[in-house]
């Protein structure tokens, strides 16, 4: 099949693009750009946070691939390269330092890797590789986190569910990012009354920020199929009670978008019955973590899943889903795709580099299209290959511009 025919399948890319206007940022940013006549090239500050078990792989490969993306749109990119979670507990003793904290904050945009491994499984919770993440997160103020979930039709095969139920799924999970039970408060240790040792957090939100998350939900269903599916707890969760409220009330300021509510037991089995139901779905961080994860598998692997966490201002965060993998790290076994398309992503949605993203984009297809596959979405009669190689042949197809057209 012709790579052109597959352009429909990053849509929710494209339909996308209008969501920018929304947050201020882009809209500055794109404008002093074009309003730049006399420079002749672009260029952008990059962090790059590669992070620990496969992060650098992965973003070693990646950052090649937006290198070359950009110099044929005449964008220059220089990176800065900053330790954050194992990593950077074994430097600095800390999982995010603040130099860390302020290279990314100074920065255009942030590409990570992943964080965590089984050597700081057992450190208290203040120097855990994940604590770092949050904090990055939390520092960043990116409340929304968009996850898409496309089955490619080269990879229908890898998908876990019945090809019927897989093709064709194409559906967005916004993730509220900075806010509920990982961040709430009061958390802790203690000693209940009968003196058993308890665990305890806290699911809170506030008016704001869900309105906010389901403004840019909103947005972004409008800009796809007008479905947007919130899913909540609210026959049990105080919290989930004021987020359906919310969510409900806000949907006459949204009147072409068709909203809909569902627990989250049943969007975890209707995800895995009949994914293509959905079109975008909103939900808070720790729903949103889980039936994300749950999502990528109907893709066939985490592997291929990009993301994108956004705020109202100040630079956004991009990442593949999936985690460090440690079971497969420093054997060149990982496949990079999800954080090539996270560097699309962040073309797109952080400097409004579309044309950029798209070769990207095209890139990826065209290497899958000419059978190209690492370990976790390969099947017979492809190309086994490692994430060194898999990333030059992506390089060859942007070099050559297979499937772009512009
Ligand atoms: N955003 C992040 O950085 C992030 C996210 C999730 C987990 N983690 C951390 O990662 C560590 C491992 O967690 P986990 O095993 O639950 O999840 P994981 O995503 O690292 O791995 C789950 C499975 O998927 C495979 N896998 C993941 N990414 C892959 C890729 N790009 N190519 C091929 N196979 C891939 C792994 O080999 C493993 O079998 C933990 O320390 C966890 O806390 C970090």
């Amino acid at each position: 099949m012709a790579v052109a025919s597959f352009k429909l399948q990053f849509s929710y890319i494209k339909s996308q693009s209008n969501f920018r206007p929304a947050l201020s940022k882009y809209c500055s940013r794109s404008g002093r750009i074009k309003c730049a006549a006399t420079t002749p090239r672009k260029s952008y500050n990059i962090t790059l946070l590669p992070g620990d078990g496969i992060g650098p792989e992965v973003i070693s490969v990646a950052k090649n691939v937006l290198n070359l993306a950009g110099s044929l749109e005449g964008i220059e990119f220089s990176f800065n390269e900053m330790p954050v979670g194992g990593a950077a507990l074994d430097l600095i003793g800390v999982p995010l330092p603040e130099e860390t904290l302020t290279v990314a904050k100074q920065s255009d945009a942030v590409l990570l890797g992943a964080i965590g491994g089984y050597k700081w499984d057992k450190n208290e919770k203040h120097l855990k590789p994940e604590t770092g993440l949050l904090q990055l997160r939390e520092g960043l103020g990116v409340f929304a986190n968009l996850r898409p979930a496309t089955v490619l039709p080269q990879l229908v095969e890898s998908s876990t569910l019945k090809k019927e139920v897989a093709e064709g799924v194409d559906l967005m999970v916004v993730r509220e990012l900075t806010g509920g039970i990982y961040f709430g408060k009061p958390r802790g240790f203690d000693t209940n009354e009968k003196g058993q040792e308890i665990g305890y957090n806290t699911e809170v939100y506030s008016a704001f920020e869900i309105d906010r998350i389901a403004r840019v939900a909103f947005e972004i269903a409008r800009k796809r199929n007008g479905k947007l599916c919130s899913v909540d707890k609210a026959n049990v969760l105080e919290a989930s009670m004021l987020w359906r409220k919310i969510i409900t009330a806000l949907a006459s300021e949204f009147p072409d978008v068709e909203l809909s509510h569902m627990y989250v037991d049943n969007a975890a089995m209707q995800l895995v019955r009949n994914p293509k139901q959905f079109d975008t779905i909103v939900t808070n961080n720790i729903f949103g973590d889980i039936l994300s994860d749950e999502a990528s598998m109907i893709t066939g692997s985490i592997g291929m899943l990009p993301s994108a966490s956004l705020g109202s201002s100040g630079p956004g965060l991009f990442e593949p889903i999936h985690g460090s993998a440690p079971d497969i790290a420093g054997q060149d076994k990982a496949n990079p795709l999800a954080t090539m398309l996270s560097a699309a992503m962040l073309l797109k949605y952080g400097l409004g580099e579309e044309n950029a993203a798209t070769r990207i984009e095209m890139a990826v297809l065209d290497t899958l299209d000419r059978g190209f596959r690492t370990g976790d979405i390969h099947s017979f009669g492809h190309k086994l290959v490692g994430c060194k190689e898999i990333g030059e042949e992506v390089m060859k197809s942007v070099d050559s511009g297979a499937g772009y057209t512009n």
